[in-house]
């Protein structure tokens, strides 16, 4: 495996994450004992990295994650600092340091671990300023809860405020062939920063395997049926392309999730964390490691997937902090 690091001074691991999404039954249903077969197959397979939330399912989530893991060298990144509605579903930002100092001790004790090696700000909070939120990451880090500072879904502008403040190692942002938007700004800003750039949702989903094609192959409590992406125009609007793309796949002889997966690898500083439910997707997901694209392929799939192909909907930084999506 290629290796990523913890932003500049961080441990250097396998630079193939594993989301959990898929495993919290937010995509249609997910097998109770998925979790941990899926997390110790992943680890099995070279996975060092396990990116999740602690707002799923009321921290259901980490404490399988926390007990999977139990005894393994893997890095835990998580996220915190969120409301809630009165149904427990989230509701926005909460970017306080009490809200984030409260976050943390909750994670800790659901994963059961001494330390959280990435810690997240969910998300940006427009009521507190980001400095603010970061000093309280801060102080987890001088309590020595946490190892390292991560923002999530933060504008370049931000990032650098951020990390003006306090080192930050890691930005997750939505980065995939389908939603090149951060290439403009956020990405060059973490490069220069040495910030570790997450690519959250690299498989767009779901729709860079090729496999959706329709908003009726969602199951009924799929959250995605939501999402503009999986509208029928938008559907519509990729089509083409993801056919173009799977002529490259198939003359490489690779599908085109591990296709998409190697281009992001293949991208300086750059950690992608796909998300399965389905342990042959996972192997299969784990196998884009071993894919080598050259020049040429990179600027074949770049022409396929222009900036501003895909639908946009990474640019919504709201779509993750609201019910349903
Ligand atoms: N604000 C944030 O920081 C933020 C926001 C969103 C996501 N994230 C991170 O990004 C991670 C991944 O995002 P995501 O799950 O939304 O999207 P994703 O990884 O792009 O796509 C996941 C979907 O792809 C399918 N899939 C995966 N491998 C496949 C394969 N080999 N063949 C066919 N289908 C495959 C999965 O279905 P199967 O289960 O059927 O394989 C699942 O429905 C999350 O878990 C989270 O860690 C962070």
């Amino acid at each position: 495996m290629g290796t990523g690091k913890v932003g500049l001074a961080g441990p250097a691991f396998p630079a193939l994450g594993l989301g959990c999404n898929a495993l919290t039954g937010e995509y249609g249903p997910a097998d109770k004992t998925a979790i941990s077969t899926t997390v110790r197959r992943a680890l099995d397979l070279g996975v060092r990295m396990i990116d999740m939330a602690g707002a799923h399912r009321p921290g259901d989530l980490e404490r399988a994650v926390g007990k999977a893991i139990r005894g393994s060298r893997v890095l835990i990144a998580t996220r915190g600092g969120l409301r809630f509605g009165a149904a427990g579903e989230p509701a926005g930002a909460d970017g306080r340091p009490g809200a984030l100092a409260r976050a943390c001790d909750a994670s800790l004790r659901r994963l059961a671990v001494d330390a959280i090696d990435i810690f997240y700000l969910a998300g940006i909070d427009p009521r507190v300023p980001v400095e603010e939120s970061v000093g309280g990451l801060g102080q987890l880090v001088d309590a020595g809860k946490i190892r390292y500072i991560g923002l999530s879904q933060a504008s370049a502008e931000e990032l650098r405020r951020a990390h003006a403040e306090r080192p930050v190692a890691a930005l997750a942002l939505e980065y995939s062939l389908l939603e090149r938007g951060a290439e403009a700004a956020e990405l060059p800003t973490a490069r220069a920063l040495g910030v570790t750039a997450v690519a959250s949702r690299p498989l767009a989903r779901g729709l860079l395997t090729g496999r959706i094609s329709s908003v009726d192959h969602l199951h009924v409590d799929d959250v995605r049926r939501d999402d503009r992406r999986f509208q029928p125009e938008n559907l519509e609007h990729i089509g083409h392309r993801l056919l173009a793309a799977q002529q490259l796949a198939a003359e490489k002889h690779v599908s085109l999730g591990r296709l998409a997966l190697a281009w992001l690898l293949a991208q300086p500083g750059v950690v992608p964390v796909p998300s399965t439910r389905d342990p042959l997707h996972l192997e299969m997901d784990a196998a884009a490691v071993k894919v080598r694209l050259t020049a040429e392929e990179r600027d074949r799939l770049e022409a396929i997937f222009p900036t501003g192909s895909g639908s946009g909907a990474a640019r919504r930084r709201d779509d993750d902090l609201t019910p349903g999506r």
